[in-house]
């Protein structure tokens, strides 16, 4: 903690962050507009809570393929974390073929908010995968140095004006 607050400023982005706190940090993002979604009534909030949870998403996942996960998958050969790894892409893929139904479907379809449900239900799932099994391995690993951290930071910021866009 006293580490961050000696350093010397950085150029482009103001502080060092590991992946794995990045990470959480976006999972805690969208785990709030989970909790929003749940609590507000009205169809016209409900929506513009989950375009922007999607957009959130959109970003979130391609940082992870971009930069985390090949990280990771360089960092550890067994098996096991083979495994996780490939596992946590079938789930982004899931999320992202609910994301793109979401994209074409408008609040006034009867589906949308079951199927924004069911998303989030994915994602809860999902997150608890990473923070439980695989963010504790990766930890103490290279993969997350600050380095690649804020590569990470990086690519979120020179891609958010894209994903925005798109979304
Ligand atoms: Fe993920
Ligand atoms: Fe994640």
């Amino acid at each position: 903690m006293t580490d961050k607050m000696n350093a010397p400023a950085k150029s482009k982005t103001s502080k060092s962050e590991t992946p794995i706190e990045l990470l959480k940090q976006d999972h805690a993002t969208v785990q709030s507009l989970f909790k929003k979604f749940a609590k507000v009534k009205d169809a016209k909030r409900k929506e513009k809570i989950v375009r922007t949870a999607i957009e959130e998403l959109k970003i979130h996942m391609a940082v992870e393929e971009e930069l985390f996960y090949p990280a990771v998958r360089e960092e550890f050969s067994e098996d096991e974390m083979e495994e996780l790894m490939d596992e946590a892409m079938e789930e982004h893929h899931v999320v992202k073929l609910l994301i793109q139904e979401l994209d074409e479907m408008g609040p006034e379809d009867e589906r949308f908010n079951a199927k924004f449900t069911v998303l989030a239900e994915n994602i809860q799932h999902h997150i608890q995968e990473e923070e439980s099994e695989i963010f504790p391995k990766v930890k103490r690993s290279d993969a997350n140095s600050e380095e690649i951290g804020a590569r990470m930071a990086e690519f979120k910021q020179d891609n958010e004006k894209m994903f925005r866009k798109a979304a």
